[in-house]
């Protein structure tokens, strides 16, 4: 009788042992995600930013790290003046968590600093501890964003090269294509696997957006054997220059403008959701009924 009462006991322990390890294991992981171009100027932190908003419209709870080190602007889009910024943590004087600031909506950034030439010239290990401080991150948010600088440095690669996911951006201009190409290519010949999605901004068209990712997408299948998946577009839209220069995402400022639109799409894409557009109402329902009847 005692002996079955033991091993009920020891029976018991092992289960919750098992449960508990169980739910650890389980914890959920962040989903780091870079984003990334071979050419500057092509629209990479203003998607960053307006990017993690719509990801936050679908419930995600999104962490942005400003990872363009000596020109970090993300600050200054979100109209954010953080105290700590990279340059403290790197320096040793405060913890990755510990200057994390609340942007609009929430929204939570890890800021970059600005004109440190150190920040810019920092040595491979440096770079490399700092990533392995990334982890203090793990299961604070469901994604991970990071703004790299354009092009190969080695700072980029080491972000590009330690992240689950990484979103290059490009534009239809030839140049901007033939550098993300070759950026995607330096990737690839030091990491096989890994996924890279397409992202096309200022476009005319849909049309303008498929040529330029097919071109790009076949010639990466042909060449390095990588499967790139075209995430989505971005219109050419005026009200992007508008929300920068009064320091106000375009997602929140313009949220029916087209390049919000887009945007929204891209993180249903990505979150494999169905994309609704904005509703346009009862009104407009009965507009479109009239035009097919009338
Ligand atoms: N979809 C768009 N429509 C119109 N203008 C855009 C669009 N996306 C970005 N821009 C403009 O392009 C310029 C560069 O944008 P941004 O700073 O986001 O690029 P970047 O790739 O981060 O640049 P850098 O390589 O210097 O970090 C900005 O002036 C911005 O207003
Ligand atoms: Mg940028």
């Amino acid at each position: 009788m005692r002996d079955q009462a033991e091993q009920l006991r020891v029976l018991a322990k092992t289960l919750k042992h098992r449960v508990e390890c169980d739910i650890k294991g389980n914890q959920k992981k962040t989903r780091v995600i870079a984003v990334t171009s071979g050419k500057g100027g092509v629209g990479k932190t203003n998607f960053t930013v307006n990017f993690a908003l719509a990801l936050m419209s679908f419930g995600q709870k999104v962490i942005i790290l400003d990872a363009d080190l000596g020109l970090a602007n993300i600050d200054v889009l979100l109209g954010v003046k953080p105290e700590y910024n990279l340059y403290h943590v790197l320096k040793g004087q405060k913890n990755i968590k510990d200057i994390i600031t609340t942007g609009p909506r929430g929204l939570q950034l890890i800021a970059g600093g600005s004109g440190m030439q150190e920040l810019a010239n920092l040595r491979r290990w440096q770079v490399e501890q700092f990533i392995s401080k990334l982890e203090q991150l793990e299961g604070m948010a469901d994604i991970l964003i990071i703004d790299t600088a354009a092009g190969l440095s080695r700072n980029v690669m080491s972000f590009l090269l330690s992240s689950d996911e990484v979103i290059v951006i490009t534009t239809p201009e030839p140049t901007a294509i033939t550098d993300a190409y070759g950026l995607v290519k330096a990737m690839t010949s030091k990491k096989k696997q890994g996924v890279v999605h397409l992202v096309v901004n200022k476009v005319e068209s849909a049309q303008e957006a498929d040529i330029t990712a097919s071109k790009f997408t076949i010639v990466a299948e042909k060449f390095l054997k990588l499967n790139i998946g075209h995430l989505g577009f971005i219109f050419d839209d005026p009200n992007v220059s508008k929300s920068v220069k009064i320091q106000e995402p375009f997602m929140l400022k313009f949220p029916k403008t087209s390049a919000s639109q887009c945007i929204q799409r891209i993180a249903a894409q990505l979150l494999n959701e169905v994309y609704i557009p904005e509703p346009g109402g009862v009104k407009a329902f009965f507009g479109k009924i009239m035009k097919f009847w009338g």
